[in-house]
């Protein structure tokens, strides 16, 4: 029986989702499914090339949204798709509601270009379930501090842009109708695990 799920984790810049993928992809293998660990921006050639301009090239606001949402076409219909065909779960570091955010929430794109991109794109999927890292913009930006590699486009953002896309990331949890699970992401990693253990219990019981 195919029975693949789609799964993303969603969070500001160092709110710890990359940190916890390997373990909600072995809770998957658990169950004894197979398992796709991908990202966005990215997941397949031409989409790594476009993550590496939406990171890295200044661009207006739209086109910066249309970027996400190219690479994520490919994605979709390249990576996602098939590998849900198959039967296997799919786990993607962000996927929409990224877009949402911090397109939205942080540049101040309007919603209603939002929605007509999402229906172009994948009018028929959204994610089974998503695990939201809800953090501080400043406990994530100490996190990052304690890396040594040099900060994106996005990661060189004020304070401000990050309280902005974690209230945009909220909102668009509280009107998800229960597919968006928020994980507080403070404290220790064991923490956080525990709370998204009980999470991803809660959303595949
Ligand atoms: N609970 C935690 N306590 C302390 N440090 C943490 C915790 N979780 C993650 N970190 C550290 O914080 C940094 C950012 O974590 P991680 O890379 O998982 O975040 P991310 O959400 O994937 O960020 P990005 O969006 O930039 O990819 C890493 O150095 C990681 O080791
Ligand atoms: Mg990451």
């Amino acid at each position: 029986m195919n029975t693949g799920r789609f799964i993303t984790v969603e969070g500001i810049d160092g709110a710890g989702k990359s940190s916890h993928l390997e373990f909600l992809a072995s809770a998957i293998r658990a169950r004894g499914a197979g398992v796709v660990v991908t990202r966005e921006p990215g997941g397949t050639p031409l989409g790594e090339k476009l993550r590496a301009l939406a990171l890295n090239d200044p661009m207006e606001g739209t086109t910066e949204a249309l970027v996400m949402f190219a690479a994520r076409r490919e994605h979709l219909v390249r990576v996602i798709e098939p590998a849900l065909g198959r039967g296997d779960w799919v786990l993607s570091d962000r996927f929409s509601d990224a877009t949402y955010a911090y397109q939205c929430g942080g540049r101040g794109l309007p919603a209603s270009v939002f929605l007509t991109l999402e229906r172009l794109v994948h009018p028929d999927r959204q994610p089974d379930a998503t695990f939201l890292f809800d953090l501080d913009p400043a406990i994530a930006y100490e996190r990052q501090r304690a890396q040594s590699r040099d900060p994106d486009r996005f990661e060189r953002e004020a304070a401000d842009f990050f309280r902005c896309v974690r209230e945009a990331y909220l909102e668009r949890a509280g009107s998800s109708g229960g597919r968006v699970h928020v994980v507080d992401a403070s404290g220790s990693l064991e923490g956080v695990r525990d709370r998204l253990a009980q999470a991803f219990a809660r959303a595949f019981p």
